[in-house]
């Protein structure tokens, strides 16, 4: 297998995307709410890049099935129903709904990959449906971290050098200079990923602004087993059965 990583979603475009299995990483927080929406029911998660996009979708579907969430400088849009705070993803709140979703970095991440032949949604919360997926597929894959403001965020290649050091354990994984990098940082953090996320420059962000519960949420490996990936406009859920068996056909 081969694994390559991008540190930050601004050395690529949608055409550089287009035709690779991509993993999307934002640890804190979109790919964390992500996972926690669609667990607690929300039909799917509709990335956007920007709030315009998000409001002119929103204003296409009917009122009572959709909500429209993300952030701003960590903080909740004005006129938006949620922020991006995984909490404020219960079941009450998104169940059977359609989530209109923009953020500074994250969202936009996964909508860069819309031309990607897969693009799955992966972090420390689900990373053992991701890495199990991978590994039943094979071939090569991208991660693509989303970084902070285009540039290099620590939580997001540990959480890549976690996928690559997993992986390893039952398969032989090819990487670039990233991927070894990112497992160096794996290798250093792994005892204490909490510790590691309030270190880095967007935890401690977070935690000045309130939402110091949300690194730890964050931190939680394995505790939201799911497995989103973009399908045409919406991250739903998959199943890993599903997933590997129709690339195989696919092979056929
Ligand atoms: C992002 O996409 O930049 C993040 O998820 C920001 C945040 O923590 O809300």
């Amino acid at each position: 297998m081969r694994i390559e990583v991008f540190f930050s979603p601004a050395s690529v475009d949608e055409l550089g995307m287009r035709g690779r299995n991509v993993i999307v990483i934002d640890v804190l927080r979109a790919s964390s709410t992500i996972c926690t929406a669609l667990r607690n029911g929300a039909r799917e998660v509709i990335p956007t890049p920007d709030i315009e996009s998000a409001t002119k979708i929103s204003a296409n579907l009917s009122g009572d099935s959709r909500l429209l969430g993300g952030e701003r400088q960590g903080k909740k849009i004005d006129g938006f129903d949620l922020g991006n705070s995984p909490f404020e993803y219960t079941p009450d709140k998104v169940s059977g709904k359609t989530v209109i979703f923009t953020t500074t970095n994250g969202a936009g991440a996964i909508y860069r990959c819309r031309y990607a032949s897969m693009a799955l949604v992966g972090t420390f919360v689900n990373i053992s449906s991701i890495v199990e997926t991978i590994a039943g597929i094979g071939g090569t894959w991208t991660i693509l971290c989303s970084g902070r403001q285009g540039a290099f965020s620590v939580e997001d290649a540990t959480c890549a050098g976690m996928m690559i050091s997993l992986i390893k354990i039952s398969t032989e994984v090819e990487t670039d200079d990233a991927g070894l990098t990112s497992v160096i940082l794996y290798k250093n953090f792994k005892r204490d990923i909490l510790g590691m996320l309030k270190k880095s420059a967007h935890g401690k962000y977070l935690t000045s602004i309130g939402f110091a519960e949300d690194l730890k949420y964050c931190a939680d490996i394995d505790s939201v087993p799911v497995l989103p990936m973009l399908d045409g406009t919406g991250i739903k859920l998959k199943s890993k059965e599903t997933l590997v068996s129709q690339d195989k056909t696919s092979e056929s």
